[in-house]
């Protein structure tokens, strides 16, 4: 399907599950866990947004009927960001706005955002740095478990939390092990915490990590 511009449109779900099929890459494999949890009206965000590909795609989840706010620390990703989506999702509701995740509590808060009592559906976390991009804009443990813990208040119930956490080269592992930490305190009355692993993968494959809200 292609827009009024003649760009290709993003054509959701099914298709997503097509290329997951193919590829098995994290952000492939993170959308489509996190599909089963949203539903059209919903409100998402995402707190990496990076080039944006994951905040398409919760648009298209979240429907035009739904609401989509994005981060990120960097201007340009705001930027190319906004592009993508009034190209690819003309009409959809979001918000974009340059901060850290550290404020995604006060930004919900202090943000005209369209009243969502039950709270979010979906909150991704896509780890790292932007491939290509610049390497000092890597995503840090203190305002990745400050932006975390936010989003713990911020989920609705049987609402999902995704993380794709990526360690080794330029990332270390620091941010990696506390997360990991923090996954594993979570109180398990309240969220269930899965894991995947890339098992025979070398070199620090990535992780996809999920946290629903069950109660
Ligand atoms: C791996 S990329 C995200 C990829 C993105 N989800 C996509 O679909 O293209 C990580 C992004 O996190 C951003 N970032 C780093 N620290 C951040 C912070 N504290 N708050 C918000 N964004 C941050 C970086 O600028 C970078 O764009």
């Amino acid at each position: 399907m292609k827009n009024s511009a003649g760009r290709r449109i993003f054509k959701g779900p099914r298709i997503c599950s097509q290329k997951f099929m193919k590829t098995y890459q994290i952000t492939d494999f993170c959308h489509n866990m996190v599909l089963s949890h949203i539903q059209k009206g919903d409100f998402c965000i995402d707190a990496t947004v990076g080039n944006g590909y994951d905040t398409e795609f919760l648009c298209h989840a979240a429907g035009p009927e739904g609401f989509v706010l994005g981060l990120d620390l960097q201007e340009s990703a705001v930027l190319h960001t906004r592009k993508r989506l009034e190209q690819n999702c003309p009409g959809y509701s979001f918000l974009l706005v340059q901060d850290s995740h550290e404020n995604l509590l006060a930004r919900v808060n202090g943000s005209r955002i369209p009243g969502f009592p039950e709270g979010a559906a979906c909150i991704m976390f896509n780890l790292g740095y932007l491939p290509g991009g610049d390497h000092s804009f890597s995503t840090k443990k203190e305002s990745t478990l400050k932006g975390l813990s936010d989003s713990l208040l911020l989920l609705k119930k049987n609402g999902i939390l995704s993380i794709c956490i990526y360690s080794g080269g330029d990332t270390g592992f620091e941010e990696k092990d506390a997360v990991l930490s923090w996954l594993k305190e979570l109180d398990s009355r309240k969220y269930l915490v899965l894991l995947t692993q890339y098992y025979n993968r070398p070199n620090n494959p990535p992780i996809p990590a999920f946290v629903i809200r069950m109660t």
